[in-house]
């Protein structure tokens, strides 16, 4: 969603604000622009893409050491010129830069209009804008003062930065609800929606933490204020992302490199946290809560798209190992039904960003009614994590490409380690059960090793349906979330349309749909329910559907009826969605790319959801 990047310092802040911007491309954006402050203040904005921004600005004055740029991703108003930000006041002489949604925008906007106020966009921000110069000259207080009094009349979300063309040494950045992160160097000042385009500049950051306001001087040193007026000393941390994790490193998409990590990823999200040959699994960030969850009366998942499905993938494992009740809920479908919690509920929120605010109110909303909240999250310090009351990271590492991929096998990886060590706590697992699926578990990583060398028969196979347009994926009890998370992938970069369901589900509806056009991937690997998934692919064949099939290395049966099928190395059933999601992944991946499509930057898609 919209990306913020702003600079103060003694270089030219263009390059700067540009780096950043496409650095931040990856959150999903329909337009974007910048301003700058040299002798005059200049805004450059908009519809398409950074490049496009680019050659919007060729030519004319991009000098300035103090900047603001933005890609916005549209809520209120179109993508076009006009709704892109930076928003000019009334007067033309404060810009503003926004993520979120001011929710009361239509009121203010209201009052204003009828004060004179003309708008030139359709855009909930312009409005902060406007009251932002209103509250200054009515009230005869400075900028900071000014911001101050708005941001406690605004209802809504924001990370907001301000710059005023008669004020060239200050910037003045505020958030609540949308993340914010200031970098300070040597001599300058950087802010952003998130790390990225600050990590080659400095390590040291801060955070802003909701409802405050920091206020950047040219010659002064960082200070911040809560929106009551009180002072707060930053807390500087060091980043530890690194510059590699967020560049292509050779690959030809993000999405494509973040396949391959696989085998790494899942092996930093179990690293320190199981040692198979003494039988522990530990994860150390809910070991206080972990009696709180082995009595829990039920748990309650909440997440939203890929991370639901991670979800989904849990709570098969954590009832059949822990033999604890869990319910799976869309965040924004529970945080509005006036959910029954009580103290003994354990909620779960999943998310690789931690930012997602359907996520993010639905653990506000279960906190209220007394539930334990523990957060299953990929960004170290996002909202989310900070949020819950104890929670275990993923460390998948950064996750460029829009459609989720290393993030979703951190959150099984993550989940299952928390379904064995419930279970083994409970006694509900049996020694001997717990014992396999451990070594298995470590095991995994070569094995998606070796199934990731058979990319180019997921590739023929990819150019035989690129021109489909619709696709069915199908499968049974833990690979029914894959299902799910497979037609995802390839409604997200490929645009085709795709519906997971589960294998048994299909007779009551989408059967009607199969002829000899519908590409059928049906996951049937070996397990206990084989040979019902073997009788699911009769009723397709029966109707001439094409079968993909992904089968356990050594298959006969399915192999002989599908049409076309992957081998993936064998593992223990409930550890199978770990290994069968990668050619489901490289099978969207490889579609997409020979239909053109924007691999990385889906259209309409966001990367990180700010807005309910
Ligand atoms: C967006 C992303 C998805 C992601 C979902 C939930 O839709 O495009 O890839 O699964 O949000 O995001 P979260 O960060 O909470 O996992």
């Amino acid at each position: 969603m919209c990306g913020i990047v702003a600079y103060l310092g003694q270089k030219q802040a263009y390059p700067i604000l540009i780096k950043g911007l496409k650095r931040l491309e990856y959150r999903g954006y329909d337009s974007a622009g910048v301003a700058l402050v040299d002798s005059e203040m200049a805004v450059y904005k908009c519809k398409g893409k950074v490049s496009d921004l680019e050659a919007h600005a060729n030519g004319k004055n991009i000098n300035g050491t103090i900047g603001i740029g933005h890609t916005r991703w549209a809520t209120h108003g179109e993508p076009n010129d006009a709704n892109a930000h930076p928003h000019y006041s009334e007067s033309k002489k404060l810009v503003i830069i926004h993520n979120g949604i001011i929710e009361n925008y239509a009121s203010l906007k209201k009052e204003m209009i009828k004060r004179g106020h003309t708008f030139l966009s359709d855009t909930d921000t312009e409005v902060l804008v406007h009251l932002i110069e209103d509250i200054q000259e009515k009230e005869k207080v400075d900028l900071f003062e000014a911001l101050r009094m708005a941001l406690n009349e605004v209802i809504g979300a924001y990370a907001i930065v301000v710059m005023s063309k008669d004020d060239p040494n200050k910037l003045i950045a505020a958030k609540k609800g949308s993340p914010m992160v200031i970098g300070i160097g040597k001599d300058d000042f950087y802010i952003a929606s998130d790390a990225t385009p600050i990590v080659e500049y400095t390590k040291n950051v801060v955070y802003l933490e909701d409802e405050e306001i920091a206020l950047l001087d040219r010659n002064e040193e960082l200070k911040i204020f809560n929106i009551k007026n009180q002072s707060k000393t930053p807390y500087i941390q060091e980043l530890e992302l690194q510059l590699e994790a967020i560049e292509k490193g050779g690959y030809e998409h993000f999405m494509l490199k973040e396949i391959y990590e696989q085998p790494k990823s899942i092996l930093d999200s179990m690293r320190g946290r199981i040692n198979a040959a003494q039988g522990i699994v530990s994860l150390g960030g809910i070991s206080d809560y972990e009696t709180k969850m082995i009595n829990a009366k039920r748990f309650i998942i909440v997440a939203c798209g890929t991370s639901w499905h991670a979800g989904l993938v849990a709570e098969y494992l954590i009832e059949e190992y822990a033999r604890i009740p869990v319910e799976v809920e869309y965040a924004s479908e529970f945080r509005y039904r006036n959910p029954i919690l009580n103290e003994d509920d354990v909620v779960i929120a999943i998310s690789q960003s931690g930012e997602t605010a359907d996520t993010l109110a639905a653990i506000e909303l279960a906190k209220s009614k007394g539930a334990t909240i523990i957060g299953i999250c990929n960004v170290v310090g996002s909202s989310i994590a900070r949020a819950t009351h104890a929670g275990s990271y993923t460390h998948a590492g950064p996750e460029i490409g829009v459609a989720s991929t290393k993030a979703f096998t951190a959150q099984v990886t993550v989940l299952t380690l928390l379904a064995l060590s419930l279970g083994k706590k409970k006694g509900t697992i049996p020694h001997s059960k717990f014992a396999q699926i451990l070594s298995e578990l470590e095991s995994v990583p070569s094995k998606i090793e070796t199934l990731l060398k058979k990319d180019n028969q997921i590739e023929y196979i990819s150019e035989i349906f690129k021109n489909a347009t619709n696709f069915l994926y199908l499968g049974r009890g833990c690979s029914f979330p894959v299902a799910l998370e497979g037609a995802l992938k390839l409604k997200e970069i490929s645009y085709i349309h795709a519906e997971g369901y589960p294998a048994a589900e299909m007779k009551h509806g989408p059967i009607a749909l199969i002829d000899a056009e519908m590409p059928v991937v049906v996951i049937a690997t070996k397990g206990p329910s084989y040979e019902k998934v073997v009788s699911n692919i009769q009723e397709v064949k029966a109707r001439k559907g094409k079968i993909i099939a992904i089968v356990t290395e050594g298959d006969v049966t399915v192999k002989e009826m599908a049409d076309y099928s992957i081998e993936i190395p064998e593992t223990d059933e409930s550890l199978v969605p770990l290994i069968s999601v990668i050619p489901l992944q490289l099978l969207s991946y490889y579609i997409a790319v020979m239909r053109g499509c924007n691999v990385d930057q889906p259209r309409n898609l966001a990367k990180s959801v700010t807005v309910e």
